[in-house]
């Protein structure tokens, strides 16, 4: 394992599938009364968060306590930045304070990098504005082995087509995971409008298209992406209702994938735009699953990176 994780570009095939069988030992704490392992006790995390987040601070939170670390929550919103204090006296501050490994989610593309260079302790990106979110991609390869790949201790996604959908040219998520499938041996295809698709989107390595109605028959997994209104300095589509019957996943069309298919979204989801509620809540959707798995897939993370290389649950 690198010693940061900024970057699902970083992992080779074996450290991410140390960390998808990692996670699966873990996931039995899960189930227990007492939900906690000594392994990390000691340690200190940081979740130095300056963007909103549910899922991926409440996660890393979860995670690191059932580990037994000591962990620090610091949200930018009410802290000394408001006062102009810098991401790197922010940092330093902090792991004055003792942090062993610092998680931050920045609305600037770049800052974990930055971050990395001053800090002694380790980094792990958790959404970095529009370039990456590698643990959402590592948590969403965990829900597809679990769901597609019998068996799948020691194993990739190897095969497994997997579309993604939406606004790609706004995505950490998307990007994480095209590079994450690529590594694991899925054929990632990409689907958006021609506004919202990355103009260097021939240097991913994946396949990508505008025909959302093209792909469902051949997917074994579709990934829907949130319309990032909050990222969206013009008009990329006429209307909501336009982009939802181009490109949104309504009971019609969940209808055409395989009966074996699933549907996944990384959260937060606008129902009724990119995904109509009733796919949302059907059988067929990991949305919960994928939440549950963050935290056990974020406690792999920890574990690697702070503690060592065998588990003893
Ligand atoms: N999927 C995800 O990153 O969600 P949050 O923004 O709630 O952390």
């Amino acid at each position: 394992m690198n010693r940061h994780l900024i970057s699902a570009g970083d992992l080779s095939r074996d450290d991410a599938v140390l960390i998808l069988d990692t996670a699966a030992e873990l996931a039995s704490v899960a189930d227990r009364p007492i939900k906690k392992l000594p392994t990390l006790r000691g340690r200190t995390v940081v979740n130095l968060f300056y963007e909103d987040s549910t899922r991926t601070r409440t996660s890393f939170e979860a995670a690191a306590k059932r580990l037994s670390a000591d962990v620090i929550n610091f949200s930018a919103k009410g802290s000394s930045v408001a006062k102009g204090e810098s991401l790197k006296d922010t940092a330093l501050t902090l792991e004055a304070m003792g942090s062993d490994a610092i998680v931050v989610r920045h609305p600037a593309s770049g800052a974990p990098r930055r971050l990395a260079d001053w800090t002694s302790g380790r980094v792990i990106n958790a959404g970095d504005g529009t370039h990456e979110h590698p643990t959402q991609a590592l948590l969403d390869a965990f829900t597809i082995r679990q769901r597609l790949v019998p068996d799948g201790r020691g194993r990739g996604l190897d095969g497994l087509r997997v579309t993604i959908v939406g606004d790609v040219l706004h995505s950490r998520v998307a990007r994480s995971n095209v590079l994450l499938l690529d590594t694991l041996g899925a054929e990632a295809t990409v689907v958006a409008p021609p506004t919202l698709m990355p103009h260097a989107i021939d240097t991913w390595p994946c396949k990508y298209g505008y025909d959302f109605d093209a792909e469902l028959r051949k997917s074994d997994v579709v990934m829907m992406l949130r319309v990032q209104q909050e990222r969206m300095s013009a008009a990329f589509f006429p209307t909501v209702r336009e982009y939802r019957r181009r490109y949104g996943l309504d009971t019609g069309r969940m209808a055409l994938l395989p009966e074996h298919a699933i549907v996944m979204h990384p959260g937060p989801m606008n129902r009724g735009v990119e995904i109509a509620a009733e796919v949302a809540d059907s059988p067929r959707s990991t949305i919960v699953a994928q939440v549950a798995n963050g935290v056990t897939v974020r406690m792999a993370v920890l574990y690697l990176m702070l503690g060592g290389s065998e588990v003893a649950v």
